[in-house]
């Protein structure tokens, strides 16, 4: 059997797949790298990249694997359009079984969380939003509002709106800048329209996540099921934006930070109450989106901290980059690398249990 990664584009994230093609080699497991356009699924192969001891990847055409770990990465609409379909009908066949199953967006996790206690003192108010009536009436709330693309990433499409007293100021995110703008109510309404009219936003107050020099920042926490099939965190590190920024993503120019090195600035007192915050929110959170949206093998959860020390879950992320944790904590790649086979392993064994049950009660 072979576990088939998944992704978009020739060359993303490279390091992580020839760390994981070498692993295999030892223990033994066969892995293919592919594009969901180079699955055929009427003739049930698939054109890729298999992983081998002296040649690295080679090209050629497989069956279809029967394990995938989905690290497609949806930058465009087009992508999504092209992809996704494929990507469906893969989840859809029997005999396939993925890795883990993606999260929906931001609205649909935000209010499963908001119906738990656990989660309830965790979460920046949100609002979804269809119209700029109710983004002004949100204003008169909060000071300063953010919305963000139920479906984004990379702190893109993020968008600041500050009331002062005569008007407002907008604040974009883009992909690596900003730009901040005066501008009164009716051209407000105007560009709240067109943002609205392309994208499902979410609304929240502006918090002050930021460091006394003004960067934005946040905690990364990676957790990965580990080869028993028990939620482990792997790692954690700091994303710091620029000074005056708004978003902390990497893709936005953020650096990264050594945890402890950051968690200095607090007090003993405050960094216990900070550890005991973040703890209690990643010990339930796997097992609650399990529940709802089907089973997972890694996350990516970002926490911001504000003045007071108060922890706030910012978002989950179901497909979770690894840079912020590599570049902190370099000497858990090997662990990183293993992590997809061991969790493999545990399914295939799992699925022969499994079928050993049914032939067995048949
Ligand atoms: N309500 C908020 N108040 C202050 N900063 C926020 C808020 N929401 C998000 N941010 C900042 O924006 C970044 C990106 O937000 P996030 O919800 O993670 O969206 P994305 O999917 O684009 O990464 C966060 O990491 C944080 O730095
Ligand atoms: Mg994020």
């Amino acid at each position: 059997m072979t576990l088939g990664i998944m992704m978009l584009y020739p060359g993303q994230e490279e390091t992580y797949y020839n760390g994981i093609g070498k692993c295999s080699v030892n223990m033994g497991i066969s892995v293919l790298l592919f594009t969901p356009q180079g699955a055929d699924l009427s003739n049930r192969t698939v054109d890729g990249f298999r992983y081998s001891k002296d040649k690295g990847w080679v090209q050629g055409t497989s069956p279809l694997p029967s394990f995938i770990y989905d690290r497609c990465f949806y930058q465009t609409e087009s992508d999504l359009q092209t992809f996704r379909p494929i990507v469906q009908q893969l989840k859809k066949r029997p005999g396939i079984t993925f890795l883990g199953h993606g999260l929906p967006g931001k609205w649909a996790v935000y209010q499963l969380l908001f119906a738990h206690s656990a989660f309830i003192d965790k979460l920046i108010p949100t609002i979804s939003t269809s119209h700029p009536a109710s983004i002004l009436r949100f204003l008169n709330e909060h000071k300063a509002v953010l919305l963000k693309p139920v479906s984004g990433s990379c702190g893109q499409g993020i968008h600041v709106i500050e009331k002062k007293k005569e008007d407002f100021i907008l604040i974009k995110q883009y992909r690596k800048h900003t730009s901040k703008k005066a501008i009164s109510e009716h051209t407000l309404i105007k560009e709240l329209s067109s943002i609205l009219l392309s994208n499902r936003m979410i609304a929240q107050p502006f918090l002050n996540l930021q460091t006394p020099a003004h960067e934005p920042f946040d905690v990364r926490i990676l957790l990965q099921k580990n080869e028993e099939g028990r939620w482990v965190e792997r790692g954690r590190g700091i994303r710091c934006g620029k000074p005056g920024g708004i978003v902390s993503n990497l893709a936005a120019r953020g650096s990264v930070m050594v945890y402890e090195l950051f968690m200095k600035r607090y007090t003993d007192q405050q960094k216990a109450d900070i550890e005991w915050q973040l703890q209690e929110t990643v010990r339930y959170l796997p097992g609650l989106l399990e529940e709802r949206f089907g089973s997972l093998f890694e996350l990516g959860v970002d926490f911001g901290i504000d003045l007071q020390g108060k922890v706030w879950l910012l978002e989950v992320n179901s497909k979770p980059g690894h840079k912020v944790i590599v570049k902190t904590n370099p000497q858990v790649m090997p662990q990183l690398w293993e992590a997809p086979l061991r969790f493999y392993q545990y399914l295939k064994k799992k699925k022969e249990v499994d079928h050993r049950v049914t032939t067995i009660t048949h």
